[in-house]
Parts: C-alpha cells; sequence; structure tokens
C-alpha cells in the first residue's frame, strides 16, 4: 500500500511496489479513461525551487488527467523564501493546502527534511546532485516497456556521473535486480561517488568505470546519455573543458546493438546530436512521455484512490 507514502529515494518503495506502479501506468497508457476522474477534489503541490520542463509539466499533466488541480511555483523568488522563510516552513504551509507536495530543491537532502514536516506525501523531484526517484521510475518503465524485462542486461551510464542524480538514483535501483552489469564511462573528474560505488560493491554488482563510449558500445543494452551540468560546477573552465567529451551521432550508433536502447533524462546539449533522434533505438522522447504515466499511478497510489 502506498497511501500516504513519500518518495524520497528509490529504495522507499519494494520492488513489489514499483512492479505495481509499472503495471498501473501500462494500464493508463492503454486506456486513458482510466482513473480519469479518480483525483477530483484533490490538490497537488508543486514546489520547484529549481527549472524543470520535464518532472513539472508531467507531475501537473498527471494531475490534472487524474482530474485534481495543482497549485504552487516553479520560480523561488516569487515565493517567501525570497524573504528568509525555511524550508521546513514552506513545507508546513504547503501541506495545509494540499493533498501532496512534489518538490525540486538544490540542496542534497532537502527532500527527507521535508518529509519529517510534512503531514502529506512528499514526492522527491530532485535534490540537487543526490537522487531523482520519478526519473528512476520512468526509466525502469522505459527499459521494461522497451526490452520487456528489467534484469539480464549491460547497461551504460555516460557523461556526468559525478553531479547526475538520475545516474545515481538509477544506478542504486538497477543494482536491486538480478544479472545487472554496468559501465560507467567518463572524464576522471566527473566519475561516480564513492558512496554509490559502495552501495554497488556491498551488492555484488557487476561494475567497470571506462573513459571511452566507443569501446564498450558493441556490448550495452540500454545507454543511458547525461548532459554535463553546469549549474553545479564550480568552475566555468572546468565545464568548458568538460561539456563535450561525449557526443553521441550516427557514426558511434553504428557499433551498438540493434536491440539496444538509447536513454536520456533530458534536457540534452550537445551530447546526442540530432541526427540521432530519427535512429529507432533513440527512446528518450519516448522515455519522457512514459514519466507522465507513471507520475499518474504514482499520485494516484499515494493519494489513496486505487
Ligand atoms: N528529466 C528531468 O528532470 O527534466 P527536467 O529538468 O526538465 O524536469
Amino acid at each position: 500500500m502506498l497511501k500516504g507514502r513519500s518518495l524520497v529515494e528509490p529504495e522507499d518503495f519494494s520492488l513489489d511496489e514499483m512492479d505495481g506502479l509499472f503495471s498501473l501506468a501500462e494500464k493508463i497508457e492503454k486506456d486513458e479513461k482510466y482513473l480519469r476522474e479518480s483525483c477530483r477534489g484533490k490538490l497537488l503541490a508543486t514546489l520547484f525551487f529549481e527549472p524543470s520542463t520535464r518532472t513539472r509539466l508531467s507531475f501537473e499533466a498527471a494531475m490534472l488527467r487524474l482530474g485534481g488541480s495543482c497549485l504552487g511555483f516553479a520560480d523561488p523568488g516569487s515565493s517567501s523564501t525570497s524573504k528568509g522563510e525555511s524550508l521546513a516552513d514552506t513545507i508546513r504551509m504547503a501541506a495545509s493546502y494540499s493533498d501532496a507536495i512534489v518538490m525540486r530543491n538544490p540542496k542534497e537532502g532537502s527532500s527527507l527534511l521535508a518529509s519529517r514536516y510534512s503531514s502529506v506525501p512528499i514526492i522527491n523531484a530532485g535534490d540537487g546532485g543526490h537522487h531523482h526517484p520519478t526519473q528512476t521510475l520512468t526509466d525502469l518503465l522505459t527499459i521494461k516497456r522497451l526490452l520487456g524485462k528489467i534484469g539480464n542486461l549491460t547497461v551504460g551510464f555516460c557523461g556526468d556521473l559525478r553531479f547526475g542524480r538520475t545516474v545515481h538514483s538509477l544506478a542504486k535501483a538497477l543494482a536491486r535486480y538480478e544479472k545487472i552489469k554496468m559501465i560507467f564511462i567518463s572524464p576522471t573528474e566527473l566519475v561516480l561517488p564513492d558512496y554509490i560505488q559502495s552501495i554497488l560493491k556491498k551488492q555484488n554488482v557487476e561494475f567497470y568505470e571506462k573513459e571511452k563510449l566507443e569501446d564498450s558500445m558493441p556490448e550495452i543494452d540500454v545507454l543511458y546519455m547525461t548532459r554535463v551540468q553546469r549549474e553545479r560546477f564550480f568552475n566555468e573552465d572546468d565545464y568548458i573543458r568538460l561539456k563535450d567529451t561525449y557526443v553521441l551521432n550516427a557514426e558511434k550508433m553504428q557499433a551498438g546493438k540493434k536491440s539496444l536502447i538509447v536513454l536520456h533524462p533530458l534536457p540534452r546539449v550537445n551530447e546526442i546530436s540530432v541526427e540521432v533522434d530519427t535512429d529507432p533505438r533513440a527512446a528518450y522522447f519516448a522515455q519522457a512521455k512514459y514519466g507522465m504515466y507513471v507520475r499518474m499511478a504514482l499520485l494516484s497510489s499515494v493519494l489513496g484512490v486505487v
């Protein structure tokens, strides 16, 4: 039962609970009328202290499609945070006006803190470079829908693995599935943090670190490209030096399996050339749409209407 539960990091839900969400999302995708009015009278607060296109809009679309309503802000400058109000007080207020809160905040751990002050479910929509669990639900649902399974796969993560919260959440989540081999491809400055590597080691996950994408292309089943995140760098020169380390183009795709799928949480900048968009293995736009269905499944579950 997910009614009343918060989602701060992927491990907050069991594998069975996540499977339940994927089945529900598939039902919603196949029958757009299913659950259509189930959240009538419910309110979702979306508190975005950082920019977003997909996460905020897909949550709002999800709530509206379920018949509910949304309130909130996309710019913290328009909230009383700009007058010095604490996050705890902001959350107490939003919880008293709504039935669930979706929050993105640049501070690591902010969603956990919010969950301690909230009387309604908190859904982490990204806390700094830490976690992004609903992107993980999106990624896992996409893998399941397109490859028919989540297991016995080689997953290549490429780009900014140091600051990429979607990578941290997905790697931790995939570690719970059978026979997942992970290849982490990044420049040395942007390698996967030690604390995630320790978790993978503890769970006996087979993983490798590499610097060249080309070497690993032929064995990868799921290629997870990521953006080098300008907003998390302390030094602009380092960002400029590293930003175009990996550019996936049609030539590099030639070395990939026929059954390969290319995912990206988006937004992309230069790391995937637009010429790849027409390759049938490019799945990142479909992935963004699956995100709305899985968020519909999540909202209807934590609000207890299914
Ligand atoms: N994937 C993702 O989090 O996209 P946005 O930053 O646009 O929400």
